[in-house]
C-alpha cells in the first residue's frame, strides 16, 4: 500500500522540498546517491572497478520543463563521458540516461529535442568505446523512448535501453528487441501504473519477467538483467547455460547500494556484473522510488528521525 503513495510523493515539489530540507536526509541518501557531483561519483567508479565491477552512470535529473535545462542535462553527460574517457575505462563504464531530463516532456517538439540532445551523447559515447543505455520512465514515454532508440541505433547500433516486465507490451517489445546488436535492460518496473497498462501484483510481474528473460536469452541481443531478486538471477544463469551463452554475452545489473555482497559475489564468479551509479543533486525522485522498493528502506529512513 505504501508504494503508490510513495511514489506519488516522488512527483510532489513541495515533498521535495521538505524531504531535502530535512539533516537527517543526507546519510540515507548516501546509501543510494554516489555523491551530489562528479568528483565524489569518480571515486566510487575508480573503487567499483578496481574490484571487478562494471558502472553505468546516471546524473540524475528528470521531467525537465525548459530547454535551457536540458541543454545542461546533455553538457553534464558530455563531461561525464569525457571524464570517463580521461579515466581509461572504455566500456567498463557506460552511461544511462532519462530523457525526460533531455527534454522529451515538453510540450513544442519535446521528442525531437530530447532526441537531438541525446545524440551529442551518443556521438561522444561511440567516439570513446562506450555506450548510452536508455532508461525507461512511466508508460506514457515508452513510445518515445524507443522511437529515439530506433532513431539513435542506426549511427549507434550498440545503444541500449530499458523494458519493465510490469507493462503488458513488454512481451512484444522484448520480442522486437531482442535481435542481432541489441542491448536491453530489462527490469520490473519503478513507477506507478495504473491497471489498464499494467500488472498489479508481485506474481504476475515476476512470472512477466521470466517470460521476458526467455525472449531476450533465445535472442541474438545482449541481455542486461536489471534485478536484484535471487529467483530472477537464477533463472537467467540456467536461461543463459541452456542457450550456450557465456558470461559476457549477457550481463547483470544492479543499483549502487542495493545488495553488494551478491554483486561481489557474482562477479567473482566469473559473471559480468554492472552497477548503476547515481550521482547529482537532483536525486529526490530517485531516492523516493527506491523507498518505494522496500518498506524497510522506509523505516531506516523514518527512524533516522527520531531523537538519539
Ligand atoms: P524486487 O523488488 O522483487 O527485489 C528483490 C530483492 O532485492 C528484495 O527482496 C531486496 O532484497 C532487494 N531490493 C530491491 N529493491 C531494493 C531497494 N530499493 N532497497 C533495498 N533492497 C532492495 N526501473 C524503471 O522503471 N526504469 C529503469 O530504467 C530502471 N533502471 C534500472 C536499472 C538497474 C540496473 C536496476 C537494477 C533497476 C532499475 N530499475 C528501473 C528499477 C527496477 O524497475 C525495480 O524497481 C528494482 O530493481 C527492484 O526490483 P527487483 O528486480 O530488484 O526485485
Amino acid at each position: 500500500m505504501l508504494g503508490p503513495v510513495l511514489l506519488a510523493a516522488s512527483r510532489s515539489d513541495r515533498l521535495r522540498r521538505v524531504v531535502a530540507a530535512a539533516p537527517v536526509t543526507r546519510p540515507v541518501v548516501d546509501r543510494f546517491v554516489a555523491g551530489d557531483a562528479l568528483h565524489p561519483a569518480m571515486d566510487t567508479v575508480r573503487a567499483l572497478t578496481a574490484s571487478g565491477l562494471d558502472v553505468t552512470l546516471d546524473h540524475l535529473g528528470e521531467d525537465v520543463t525548459d530547454r535551457a535545462t536540458a541543454r545542461h542535462t546533455r553538457d553534464a553527460y558530455l563531461r561525464l563521458l569525457e571524464t570517463l574517457a580521461a579515466a581509461g575505462l572504455g566500456d567498463r563504464a557506460e552511461v544511462s540516461v532519462k530523457l525526460s531530463a533531455f527534454g522529451q516532456a515538453l510540450p513544442d517538439g519535446g521528442h525531437d529535442v530530447a532526441l537531438e540532445n541525446v545524440r551529442s551523447v551518443a556521438e561522444l559515447a561511440t567516439a570513446n568505446g562506450t555506450t548510452v543505455t536508455l532508461d525507461m520512465e512511466d508508460h506514457t514515454t515508452v513510445d518515445s523512448t524507443l522511437a529515439v532508440l530506433h532513431e539513435l541505433r542506426r549511427a549507434h547500433p550498440r545503444t541500449g535501453a530499458v523494458l519493465q516486465s510490469y507493462l503488458f507490451r513488454t512481451e512484444a517489445d522484448a520480442r522486437d528487441l531482442a535481435t542481432a546488436g541489441s542491448r536491453v535492460r530489462l527490469v520490473k518496473g519503478a513507477y506507478n501504473e495504473p491497471a489498464h497498462v499494467a500488472f498489479q501484483d508481485r506474481r504476475s510481474v515476476d512470472r512477466a519477467y521470466v517470460r521476458a528473460l526467455r525472449t531476450l536469452f533465445a535472442g541474438d541481443g545482449y541481455p542486461m538483467v536489471g534485478s536484484h531478486d535471487p529467483r530472477m538471477i537464477a533463472i537467467a544463469q540456467e536461461l543463459a547455460a541452456r542457450a550456450g551463452r557465456a558470461p559476457g554475452s549477457y550481463e547483470f545489473q544492479m543499483l549502487y547500494g542495493i545488495r553488494t555482497a551478491e554483486q561481489r559475489r557474482l562477479a567473482e564468479a566469473g559473471e559480468r556484473m554492472r552497477i548503476y551509479v547515481p550521482y547529482g543533486a537532483d536525486w529526490y525522485g530517485y531516492f523516493m522510488r527506491r523507498l518505494a522498493e522496500r518498506p524497510a528502506n522506509l523505516a531506516f529512513f523514518l527512524r533516522s528521525f527520531a531523537p538519539s
